[in-house]
């Protein structure tokens, strides 16, 4: 945890957003995997984190603007779970270490909530993700779940979204301690990539790492030879000499934050002439896009960026053709680039993803239907503080090009005989994190191995 302080000024901030009612923040319980005891690894909810900082399960806090009063609310530990999981804090020394000043038993939150609405005091809560969350907030509320989801406070969640996207310096230096950590991972999986290895010995060294170093993974890891299917979670594939292989996978840290990386390299010691022809072209658009990244600029602009390098890549190679700007337009290149070139980062992956995209990337902004542009998660102007991830790539989809071929789609810019020859071809991403600042931006954590001559050095001989 950070110091009582800073939950209390974080608190303070949000407050002053709301001239009337209470505030209710419900944390996660565990998560049954098979039965109640057998648990996935708790996981609390990120807006909890920020504010409370309580890694526990089953808490719960109001913040009462009127009264300028905060309330922790949760079970005092029995001597049934000091039995079966030790020495557990106090109720009251977990509100103190979250400069919390008042705490009750979980029952006295339903009086409360009943108290407030009979006498229409607005109750502002977030969406909740989980479903026991919206059954307890539907509860706590005498809402229906579908009323629970339909009235989240937007005003809670915009004013949550504000706050946390401008992170403060001691959350850079968290995710900078895991992106420093996600470098190691990814350092480790190139240094081990070999044929005849499975891909589920290199995602099992980059957890072992994450978890070696006292933290975890921050999401699923992919790590696959199958770098075109973007949320690859299938590790299954034996690695062979000429594959390409791609690790996207970042560490949390034990306070929670994230670190989000992508590497592609061969299995073999070197890349062939014909991967580095792909690699470059992202390593390129990369760079494009990291160029542009500054204070003011939409993130729109840096995906357009790294989108156009990717096309003029793609027609120096003769698999696209025609008007650059003309084919970005009409999204011709989201046949080999179909997602967004990055998301913000902190305490989530995708950073407050289950407050809506909608909010935390576009504040407003209409938002693209059109296939590729529509998965861009973050597209309003970038501010000093934010975090965000670059993370550009091309793939070869066979069933997206063959269905993309039998419409007869783009065929002013796709040059499809010339692109059935890269059909087989996989995947390349390269995906690195940065802070916004004032100036511009600035990676966060240490260079990662990122051009072709730093990669193949780690593959040794
Ligand atoms: N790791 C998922 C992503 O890069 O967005
Ligand atoms: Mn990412
Ligand atoms: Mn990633």
């Amino acid at each position: 945890m950070f110091s009582p302080e800073v939950y209390r000024a974080r608190r303070a901030v949000l407050s002053a957003s709301f001239s009337e009612g209470l505030l209710l923040f419900v944390g996660n319980g565990e998560s049954p995997m098979n039965y109640a005891d057998n648990c996935y690894p708790f996981r609390q909810d990120s807006t909890f984190l920020y504010y409370f900082g309580l890694d526990q399960p089953d808490l719960a806090a109001l913040v009462d603007v009127d009264r300028g009063q905060t309330t922790l609310f949760g079970r005092e530990p029995t001597i049934d779970d000091v039995v079966w999981m030790g020495d557990l804090p106090s109720l009251a020394h977990r509100a103190e270490a979250a400069g919390v000043e008042d705490t009750r038993p979980p029952a006295a939150l339903e009086d409360l909530l009943h108290e407030a609405r009979r006498k229409g005091r607005p109750v502002h809560f977030l969406p909740p993700y989980r479903a026991e969350t919206r059954l307890l907030l539907g509860r706590l509320l005498g809402l229906s779940p579908d009323e629970v989801t339909q009235q989240a406070s937007e005003g809670l969640i915009q004013a949550v979204v504000a706050q946390r996207s401008i992170k403060a310096p001691e959350e850079v230096e968290e995710i900078e301690r895991a992106v420093a950590l996600s470098v190691k991972m990814h350092e480790a999986a190139i240094r081990m990539a070999r044929p005849g290895l499975r891909e589920a010995e290199v995602a099992a060294e980059v957890q072992r790492l994450a978890w070696a170093a006292g933290g975890r993974t921050a999401f699923p890891v992919i790590a696959t030879i199958h770098g075109e299917t973007l949320h690859n979670h299938y590790h299954g594939n034996v690695l062979s000499e000429g594959d390409l292989f791609l690790l996207d996978a970042g560490a949390e840290t034990s306070r929670g934050y994230a670190g989000d990386l992508t590497t592609t390299f061969p299995v073999a010691p070197r890349f062939t002439e014909r991967q580095k022809l792909i690699y470059e072209v992202v390593l390129a658009a990369y760079r494009m896009a990291v160029a542009t990244l500054a204070p003011g600029v939409p993130n729109r602009e840096v995906h357009f960026a790294a989108c156009r390098a990717i096309f003029e890549g793609m027609k120096d190679l003769g698999i696209m053709k025609g008007d650059t700007e003309e084919a970005l337009a009409a999204g011709a290149h989201a046949l080999v680039m179909p997602h967004g070139i990055g998301h913000m980062l902190g305490l989530d992956v995708h950073d407050m993803e289950n407050l809506g995209e909608n909010y935390v990337g576009y504040a407003g902004e209409p938002r693209s239907t059109q296939f590729g542009l529509k998965s861009l998660r973050l597209a309003r102007p970038l501010q000093p503080g934010f975090v965000v991830t670059v993370e550009p790539g091309v793939y070869f989809i066979p069933q997206l090009i063959d269905l993309w071929q039998a419409e007869g789609r783009h065929l002013e810019y796709i040059n499809y005989p010339e692109l059935t020859k890269w059909r087989d071809f996989g995947g390349v991403r390269n995906e690195e994190d940065y802070l916004i600042t004032p100036e511009g931006a600035r990676r966060l954590g240490p260079p990662k191995p990122q051009t072709v001559a730093e990669i193949e050095a780690l593959r040794g001989a």
